[in-house]
């Protein structure tokens, strides 16, 4: 098998680059090899193949089950945080059945029954930040997506153990960001050499605790099970698979971890950069604010849902700076012929979702923060995949886009926010997905007065 091309050093310093600058890396890669390319990033494995073209991602992200599998062991580096039952570590048949499970809950229409929710975490949460005094927007963000994970997803409001819950998993999740534990994952040895061991095993020791409290909670709803509650969990809970079974404890435990994960910090990054892009950018904050104030006071969340330069925004958000650099991994089954390459059985591919968000021959000036290109034309799904695609697309989606929608929406309408530094902020690597590289700090000023409404300055 001929591979495509790519870096010539060692698989050490393309794993360093990987690991510690990789969406420069890869930009340098697509630059030199162009659409496909091959990564040798550790000596025992084959080389990583990665695609950006929409032709090759189509390819990719369509063949699943086909000449191609997403298979869960690939994924195994999550297992640690999320077990083996994770739909994310699963395969085959058995990733199926739980996608199955755990889908129904995730569906657009029975996600707007979870807008009062989010709206009022919203709210708690701003209120809470002194006026004129400048706070990190991705911290407040995650305290609300924590938040709502912990009442919309758990179903676990108040109280001592839900304090303490909330304390875990948010340690838990911040010590998985740092680049440091991505050199864990990729080079398991480094978790023996002194010093690092000892926090590897306080960070287990936290998992344990967590666990502790999140089977005690569904050992007790089970014992008191109210299917009128609307939370995912009761949903999982209820839900049965083809043969009529429902989920064990196990599988309840690791796909509530596996949503917390996936869903949290995502969103709430997606979150800080669209009130970064709002607000450094004045004709952008202006025409969101018209298309907000044209709804009058209290508007419903399906209206909100649908608002074309939010949507716009929201999209061109998660383009510019995806908070999911890659899909997961795809593993040839049978012979195929990739952009002019002859891939043999056991090939690894990725779909570079940075790369395909940045192609110059998709959208002209990628680097510039531009909503409008959204509202002028549609992209096909292997031209914008933020979410990825296929057998593994991101359940969470709708999810992810009501919470950033609903967000905005309040906080611009209600108050007047002020972006402190207006200085650069670039993404870089924040364990498996990315974030922003310095704080983003915004400043509540005061409540706002909507503006007289004039819908013709946003075109639509
Ligand atoms: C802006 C926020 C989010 C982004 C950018 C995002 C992105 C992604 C991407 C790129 C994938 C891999 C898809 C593929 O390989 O084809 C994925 C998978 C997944 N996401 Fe999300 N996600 C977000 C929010 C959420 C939320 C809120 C949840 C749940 C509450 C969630 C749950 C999942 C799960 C469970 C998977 C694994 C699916 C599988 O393996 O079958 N995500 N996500």
């Amino acid at each position: 098998m001929q591979l495509p091309p790519g870096p010539k050093v060692s698989a050490t310093i393309q794993m360093l680059n990987w690991v510690f600058r990789p969406m420069s890396y890869l930009t340098e890669c697509a630059k030199n090899y162009g659409d496909i390319f091959a990564l040798k990033l550790q000596n025992d494995l084959p080389p990583l193949l990665l695609v950006h073209s929409p032709e090759a991602i189509q390819q990719i992200l369509t063949n699943d089950h086909k000449e191609l599998e997403a298979p869960g062991d690939l994924n195994s580096i999550f297992e640690y945080l999320l077990g083996k039952n994770s739909v994310i570590s699963l395969s085959g048949k058995e990733h199926q059945r739980q996608r199955q499970l755990i889908m129904p809950p995730f569906h657009g229409e029975r996600m707007r029954s979870y807008a009062e929710l989010i709206e009022n975490i919203t709210t708690n949460t701003i209120t809470k930040q002194a006026k004129n005094q400048p706070f990190n927007i991705r911290n407040v963000s995650q305290e609300i997506t924590l938040q709502v994970m912990m009442e919309a997803v758990f179903g676990i409001y108040e109280g001592e153990q839900a304090e303490k819950l909330r304390h875990l998993l948010c340690e838990i999740i911040e010590q998985s960001s740092s680049p440091w534990r991505v050199a864990f994952l990729y080079f398991p040895k480094l978790k023996e050499m002194v010093g690092i061991s000892e926090l590897w095993k306080q960070q287990m020791k936290k998992q344990e605790e967590a666990d502790q409290l999140i089977y005690q909670e569904i050992r007790e709803r089970r014992e008191n099970f109210d299917p009128q509650r609307t939370d995912i969990l009761t949903l999982l809970m209820s839900s049965r698979d083809e043969e009529g079974q429902p989920m064990t404890d196990e599988e309840l435990r690791d796909e509530l971890m596996t949503l917390l994960f996936a869903g949290h910090e995502t969103t709430a990054t997606a979150i800080s950069w669209a009130f970064y892009w709002i607000h450094k950018l004045p004709e952008v904050r202006e025409k969101l604010l018209v298309e907000l104030d044209s709804l009058g006071e209290n508007p419903d969340s399906n209206t909100i849902f649908k608002l074309p330069y939010l949507t716009a925004v929201c999209n061109e958000t998660l383009r510019i700076y995806p908070i999911a650099m890659l899909t997961f991994p795809r593993k040839v089954k049978t012979p195929i012929s990739l952009d002019g390459y002859q891939l043999e059985p056991g090939t690894v591919i990725m779909g570079s979702i940075y790369l395909t968000h940045r192609r110059e021959d998709i959208y002209p000036q990628p680097e510039k923060f531009n909503p409008e290109r959204f509202l002028e034309k549609q992209f096909s799904p292997y031209e914008f995949l933020p979410f990825g695609g296929g057998a593994r697309r991101c359940i969470g989606l709708a999810f992810a886009q009501m919470e950033m929608k609903l967000i905005l929406a309040k906080v611009m309408k209600t108050w007047s926010v002020k972006l402190i530094d207006t200085h650069e902020v670039k993404p870089q690597r924040r364990g498996l997905v990315t974030g922003p590289n310095s704080p983003i700090n915004l400043e509540i000023q005061n409540l706002r007065q909507p503006t007289s409404v004039n819908l013709e300055t946003v075109k639509v």
